[in-house]
């Protein structure tokens, strides 16, 4: 395990830096971004061939040239991560623990049958990257820099195995708000996202395929998002869309047990452990569909909400079980009020350099 309040930047890149001679930052509205649709200047890209890591390198964002065959296209194997940085109030730039995110991307790896990268090249090359692009870094209340590494199968190869050749890519995207205000989710009841024994932990590409078609179905009755359910019984509450879910009843902050059917995420490790900071009780424990439904017709259920890198803290408006739609108005009209309210507060201002980085969570670039 990384500790991350330990982690140096190594300054001496052990991989080329093809620099663009064409920026495209003067091209960008800043105060209008589409999330996940601006590219920054560069990428990192690494191939993987005859059992080791070629040297990598950063060259101008751009297409690959893959063969037709390419694995990935076939079977499915690739993984990524997602994560950020921030621009604090003076200026500087800090990846949010980086360390978190390198060794998640590893478990993934082991689960794909993929290799894992090394942390210290992982480390180095995000470094690398985010500070060549550090003009891209946004500094809006709610902008940040999201970082996208990836690794996919690039053997050009007809036949299930696991490839023999990767390449592992990491590139950024300046970003505002991923969702704006609060989101209605549907408790989905008959399909499922993860089966024990399967790779609902690893953030596997085709866990995100799997989930769409559910997806589509919910927004067509007007929900913005899933909760999704155990695959077993269809009882148990585990997480919501791409954000761990999250619950205040009776005064406590609840949330599901990560397992192998949910993703362990470090915006609820992060929120867990400010939550206790704050003296906010903390419950980690299975919630039933059942105790969340008498909760919101009794009104100990206060607040529920997603958390996750892209949208933060997320508050849910408006919950659907099995077709009736119940609404969290309170938590709604007294917003400043709310757990969700105060913990969100203290993990941006940890993020931006307002509040005191007491957990050394801030790596800066
Ligand atoms: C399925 C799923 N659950 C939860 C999360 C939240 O994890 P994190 O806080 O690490 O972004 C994500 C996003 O990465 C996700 O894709």
């Amino acid at each position: 395990m990384i500790d991350e309040s330990q982690m140096k930047i190594d300054t001496t890149p052990s991989f080329d830096v093809h620099q663009t001679e064409t920026s495209r930052l003067d091209q960008v509205d800043f105060s209008n971004l589409d999330f996940g649709r601006v590219f920054s200047d560069h990428m990192f890209v690494m191939d993987y061939e005859d059992n080791l890591w070629q040297r990598g390198s950063v060259e101008p964002y751009g297409p690959f040239a893959m063969s037709p065959a390419s694995m990935v296209f076939h079977y499915g194997q690739a993984i990524f991560e997602g994560m950020k940085a921030y621009r604090s109030s003076d200026g500087t730039v800090s990846l949010f623990r980086p360390g978190k995110n390198i060794e998640r991307f590893n478990i993934s790896a082991r689960r794909m049958c993929m290799p894992e990268v090394p942390e210290d090249i992982f480390m180095e090359s995000l470094a690398a990257l985010v500070k060549l692009d550090e003009a891209w870094v946004p500094d809006g209340e709610e902008a940040s820099l999201y970082i996208r590494p990836f690794m996919i199968a690039t053997d050009s190869f007809v036949g299930v195995r696991a490839s023999d050749k990767y390449t592992f890519s990491i590139f950024t995207c300046p970003v505002d708000a991923y969702y704006k205000g609060s989101v209605k989710v549907k408790v989905e009841r008959h399909f499922t996202r993860a089966t024990p024994g399967g790779t609902g932990y690893a953030k596997a590409a085709g866990n995100y395929a799997g989930s769409l078609y559910p997806s589509q179905l919910a927004r067509k009755e007007g929900y913005d998002q899933l909760i999704w359910t155990d695959a077993q019984t269809h009882e148990h509450i585990e997480e919501s869309g791409t954000m761990n879910a999250m619950f205040v009843i009776d005064g406590k902050l609840v949330s599901p047990q990560t397992s192998d059917t949910i993703l362990n995420g470090v915006t609820r490790d992060s929120v867990i452990t400010l939550a206790n900071d704050l003296g906010i009780e903390v419950e980690i424990r299975k919630i039933t569909v059942n105790e969340l439904e008498s909760g919101l017709k009794s009104g100990s259920v206060t607040e529920a909400f997603g958390v996750g890198t892209a949208a933060t803290i997320k508050s849910i408006e408006l919950i659907g079980i099995d077709g009736v739609n119940y609404t969290l108005s309170k938590a709604e009209e007294d917003k400043e009020n709310t757990v969700a309210f105060k913990l969100s507060n203290e993990l941006d201002g940890i993020r931006r350099g307002r509040i005191e980085d007491r957990h050394g969570w801030n790596i800066p670039v």
